[in-house]
Parts: structure tokens; C-alpha cells; sequence
């Protein structure tokens, strides 16, 4: 594991930095990294539909997926066919970074740039990653980066050109305490605020999962928001079409809120409801069937 804290910390305030050295004032977009420790949490998931409910504001969004080896990212937005180049490409200069930009199908202001399938994660070169997302967040206001599971070399590449951390966490026991220790190799200069996601209010109900409370009681962070365990998550990302495109449940109006609350929007955290219903009441009343 490299020395986490120092080489970020230098990475910080580069916006005035670069203003200070040019004379030009330079607006930098922001570089956010989504993690979790933990692997199927929901990372991909969320980074897609998160930039889709970005760029539906107007934001122009980065997507990196630094899953270097296991790219998912590119299907998930159903771009899979037109990726043509890839980061590591990028990083060894074999071709321009707007060569290897793919444009959503969707929004004109979205694009990705995929991860090498046939690669190794600690073929990334960190001092090649973290001006690369230099490099994106001089051209969009948003830089979303898709971190792999893990704490190793993957996840260092993942946060050493971000400023801002999301991380992502289901009601496991298992993935609480992956995401505590993240939150600890990241310190406070990430600034991380959690989601949590895959929330089933029938199992909270019967005390069988973790509630958004018992989550957020551990690890004390600030809350983006919360998604429910829903099928269509899975169908949509099958699909190539993240639900995000749509406003019309309530999954997909809650990643709007939660774009709009990274924004900066005063919105309240979407949340899911898990608390007794009438036949829930009733279930029991009649013997416990709950
Ligand atoms: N809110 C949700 N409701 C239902 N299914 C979900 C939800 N979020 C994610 N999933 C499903 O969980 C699985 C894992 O999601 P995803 O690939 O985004 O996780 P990940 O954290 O990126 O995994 P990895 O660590 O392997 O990169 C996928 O099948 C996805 O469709
Ligand atoms: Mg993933």
C-alpha cells in the first residue's frame, strides 16, 4: 500500500495552484471517487446512474472506470460497442485523451472513458492517473471515477486524482466494516459521504437487515442518500439504459436527489420507508406472521 495521506494532500488546491503559476484563472471540475472496500455493493451502479442524473442537470460528466481488468461501466451505460480505446492507452499516450472519450447515446454532455479489459490494475501508472484526471477535470464539471473493490494498487490509482469521495455501502455487517476502514485509508481531505444502497424495508422491518440508522451509527458520515434494493436496477442495467434516464419511480427520483444534493441543492436525503405497515401489524396480530 502506498503512502496514502501525503501524495493527495499535495494533489488538494490545484485549481488556484494553477492559477497562481499561468496567470489564468483555471476553473477545475470536481474529481469524485466511488468506493466501497467491499466488492458488488453497487459502485458501478451508482457511478452510472449518478452521472446520467448529473448530466440530466446540464453538468458536463466525466465517467472513469479505473476497474482496470473487470471493466463493467461501459455495458452498464450500454456503450460497450463504441468503446475503442481505453485508460491505459490513454496513459501510455498511445492515443489523445478525445480519442478515447466515448459520448453517451443519451446526453451530448456525458462521456465515458473505459477500462482496459485484458490488463492488470497495477499496470496504471499513479503519477499518469492523477494528471490524466487533471486533464478531464479542466474540460467537465464533473469527474465520477468507478473504483475497483479492494484497498490495493486499483484503489490507490482510483482515489490519487480525486478530491472528493463517495462511498457506497449495502446493510452488511461485512461491507460496513470495509467501508470504515476505506474511510480510514482515506482521512479527512476526501471529504466522504455515504449512500447506502440495497436497502429491503421488509427485511429492516423484521430486524433482519441493518437499518439505514444501524448503518450511518458506525460509521458516522454524512448522507447522500439512500437507495432500495430494487429489481429495476437490475433490469435497467442489463439493459444498458440506467434508470436515471427515467423520473418516474421512486429509485430513480432518488438518484436525482442525490445528483442534485452533490450539486449542492438543499433537497433532503432520499431515504426508504421501512416502517410497519398495516399488514405488517396484522401478520403479526394473527400469529407472527411477519
Ligand atoms: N439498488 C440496487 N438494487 C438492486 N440491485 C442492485 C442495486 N445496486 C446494484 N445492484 C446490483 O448489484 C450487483 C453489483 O452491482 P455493481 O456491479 O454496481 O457493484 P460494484 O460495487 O461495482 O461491484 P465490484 O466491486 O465487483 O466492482 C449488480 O448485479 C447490480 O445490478
Ligand atoms: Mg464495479
Amino acid at each position: 500500500m502506498l503512502p496514502l495521506r501525503q501524495p493527495f494532500d499535495v494533489a488538494q488546491d490545484d485549481s488556484q495552484a494553477d492559477a497562481a503559476t499561468s496567470g489564468v484563472p483555471v476553473k477545475l471540475g470536481r474529481a469524485i471517487v466511488l468506493t466501497s472496500g467491499k466488492g458488488g455493493v453497487g459502485k458501478t451502479t451508482t457511478t452510472a446512474n449518478l452521472g446520467v442524473a448529473l448530466a440530466k442537470r446540464g453538468a458536463k460528466v466525466a465517467l472513469v472506470d479505473a476497474d482496470v481488468g473487470l471493466r463493467n461501466l461501459d455495458i452498464l451505460m450500454g456503450l460497450e460497442s463504441r468503446v475503442r480505446y481505453h485508460l491505459l492507452d490513454v496513459l501510455e499516450e498511445k492515443v489523445e485523451l478525445d480519442e478515447a472519450l466515448v459520448r453517451d447515446k443519451h446526453f451530448s454532455n456525458l462521456f465515458l472513458l473505459a477500462a482496459a479489459q485484458s490488463r492488470e490494475k497495477d499496470e496504471v501508472n499513479t503519477e499518469s492517473m492523477r494528471d490524466l484526471i487533471e486533464e478531464l477535470r479542466e474540460q467537465f464539471d464533473y469527474v465520477l471515477i468507478d473504483c475497483p473493490a479492494g484497498i490495493e494498487m486499483g484503489f490507490t490509482n482510483a482515489v490519487v486524482g480525486a478530491q472528493e469521495a463517495i462511498v457506497v455501502c449495502t446493510p452488511e455487517v461485512s461491507a460496513v466494516r470495509d467501508v470504515d476502514r476505506v474511510v480510514g485509508l482515506l482521512g479527512n481531505a476526501f471529504s466522504p459521504k455515504l449512500i447506502i444502497n440495497r436497502v429491503r424495508p421488509h427485511l429492516v422491518r423484521k430486524g433482519k437487515m441493518l437499518s439505514v440508522e444501524d448503518v450511518n451509527s458506525i460509521l458516522r458520515l454524512p448522507l447522500l442518500g439512500v437507495i432500495a434494493d430494487e429489481p429495476d436496477v437490475i433490469v435497467s442495467t442489463n439493459k444498458g439504459e440506467p434508470l436515471a434516464l427515467r423520473t418516474d419511480t421512486e429509485t430513480a427520483k432518488a438518484y436525482h436527489s442525490i445528483a442534485a444534493r452533490i450539486a449542492g441543492e438543499d433537497v433532503p436525503a432520499p431515504m426508504v420507508e421501512y416502517k410497519e405497515t398495516f399488514m405488517d401489524k396484522l401478520g403479526s396480530l394473527l400469529g407472527g406472521r411477519k
